[in-house]
C-alpha cells in the first residue's frame, strides 16, 4: 500500500511538472499517436514522457530491460510478438504494450521498485495499481497474466506472415503451379524465384523464424520479385516434400528460378541437428542474390537435380519420419553413437 501511495504522490509531482512544461509547449499534449507498423509497435516509455505515455490507456504492461542482461536478449523476439499482438492493428483501447529501458530511465525504475532484468509489470494508471509478473516467462503464460489483470485478449491476425508454410498438401502448387507460363495467377509473371527455407523450430538462427522481428519474415519486403516459403521439417508431413526436393540436412535453402526451372541448393553440412552449422541471415541473402558460391550446387532443372541425387556417390538418404535423424546405413542399434541414442530417447522413433 504504501508504494502505492508512493507512486501516485510521484505520479501527481510529475503530472504538476508536467502541466508546467504543458504551458511551455514543450510536451505536445494529448495522446501520442500509436504505432501501427510492425516495425513500431514496439512503444517506449522514458522518465520524461511517463505519465503522457500511460495516460494513452488504463493499463499498461511495461517490459523493463537493460543492453547488457542476456535473459532480455532471449526474450526480446518473444515481446517484439507480443507488442505486435497488442499494439499491431487499431491496438487496443484500453491496453497498451511498453519497453522501459532500466538503466536510462532512474525514476520509472524507483517508481515501480525494479530491481532486475528482465521485470514485466501491468499498472492500472486508473487506480495506479501494479502487478508484477512471475510465472515462467512464455509469450502464453504473459499472454494468460494480461489476460487475468486487464480483461484484453492478443489480437492474432495482427501479425500474418507474408511466408507461405509448405507442408506434403501444398508444395506442388507452391513449386509448380506459377512457373508454368498459363498459370491464372497475376502476381506470378512479376515473380522471379521461389525460396523455399527447411529448418525445425529449434535449428540455431531459426527458432524464432515465424516471428515479425525475425529476418526472415523481412526478406518478402526486401526481394518484392520472390515468393518465400517455410519448412518444418520435424513435422512429418513435411517428408514428401523433403524427399522431393532431396534434403536431408537442416537447415537448408532452395532457390527456383521461376523462368528457366534451374534449381540451386545449399544445405548445411551435418545431417545431426545438434551439430549442425546454421545459416545467418547473411548466407541467405548472398545464397537469393545468386552470390553464394561454396556449399551451392546449381541444377538445370528440377529433375536433374533428383537424377544428380539417385546417381550420386554419397548416396541421398530418404528421410525417415523425422527428417533430422538420418543414420548411415548399416547402423544396427548396438553401435549408436551418444548424439543418436539421444535422438532416439528425445523422438522415439525407430533408426
Ligand atoms: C481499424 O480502424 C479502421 C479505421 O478506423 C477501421 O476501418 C477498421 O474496421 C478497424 N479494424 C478493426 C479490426 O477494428
Ligand atoms: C502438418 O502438420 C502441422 C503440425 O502438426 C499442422 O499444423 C499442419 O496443419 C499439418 N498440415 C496438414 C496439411 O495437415
Amino acid at each position: 500500500m504504501r508504494a502505492l501511495l508512493f507512486l501516485w504522490g510521484a505520479l501527481s509531482l510529475i503530472s504538476s511538472a508536467l502541466c508546467l512544461f504543458d504551458g511551455l509547449n514543450w510536451f505536445s499534449s494529448g495522446s501520442k499517436q500509436i504505432g501501427r507498423r510492425s516495425d513500431d509497435v514496439e512503444l517506449h516509455i522514458n522518465d520524461n514522457d511517463l505519465e503522457n505515455v500511460l495516460n494513452n490507456k488504463k493499463y499498461s504492461l511495461i517490459y523493463f530491460y537493460s543492453d547488457t542482461c542476456g535473459y532480455c536478449d532471449r526474450f526480446n523476439p518473444d515481446f517484439g510478438y507480443i507488442a505486435q499482438l497488442y499494439n499491431g492493428g487499431n491496438g487496443s483501447d484500453s491496453f497498451q504494450v511498453l519497453k522501459s529501458n532500466g538503466k536510462k530511465n532512474k525514476r520509472l525504475i524507483q517508481l515501480f521498485g525494479i530491481t532486475h532484468y528482465p521485470t514485466l509489470k501491468i499498472v492500472n494508471f486508473e487506480t495506479k495499481e501494479i502487478f508484477t509478473f512471475d510465472a515462467e516467462r512464455t509469450v502464453q503464460s504473459i499472454v494468460e497474466f494480461i489476460s487475468h489483470y486487464t480483461g484484453t485478449e492478443p489480437d492474432y491476425s495482427n501479425f500474418e506472415s507474408p511466408i507461405k508454410k509448405l507442408d506434403d498438401e501444398n508444395y506442388e502448387d507452391f513449386i509448380n503451379g506459377a512457373s508454368s507460363s498459363s498459370s491464372s495467377s497475376s502476381s506470378s509473371s512479376s515473380t522471379s524465384a521461389k525460396v523455399i527455407v527447411f529448418a525445425a523450430s529449434f535449428t540455431r538462427a531459426w527458432e524464432n523464424s515465424h516471428y515479425p522481428q525475425h529476418f526472415f519474415q523481412k526478406f518478402p519486403q526486401q526481394f518484392p520479385q520472390v515468393e518465400f516459403a517455410f519448412v518444418n521439417a520435424e513435422h512429418s508431413n513435411t517428408t514428401a516434400l523433403q524427399r522431393y526436393l532431396r534434403v536431408a540436412n537442416f537447415p537448408s535453402i532452395v532457390k527456383i528460378d521461376t523462368k528457366t526451372g534451374a534449381i540451386s541448393t545449399f544445405q548445411t553440412n551435418s545431417q545431426n541437428f545438434a551439430t549442425n552449422d546454421k545459416l545467418t541471415r547473411d548466407q541467405c541473402l548472398t545464397f537469393i542474390t545468386g552470390a553464394l558460391e561454396e556449399g551451392v550446387k546449381k541444377y538445370a532443372s528440377l529433375e536433374a537435380l533428383q537424377d544428380a541425387a539417385a546417381n550420386s556417390a554419397e548416396k541421398y538418404e530418404i528421410p525417415q519420419g523425422w527428417g533430422m535423424q538420418v543414420v548411415p546405413k548399416g547402423n544396427s542399434a548396438e553401435d549408436l553413437s551418444l548424439e543418436e541414442e539421444y535422438e532416439e530417447l528425445m523422438y522415439g522413433d525407430e533408426l
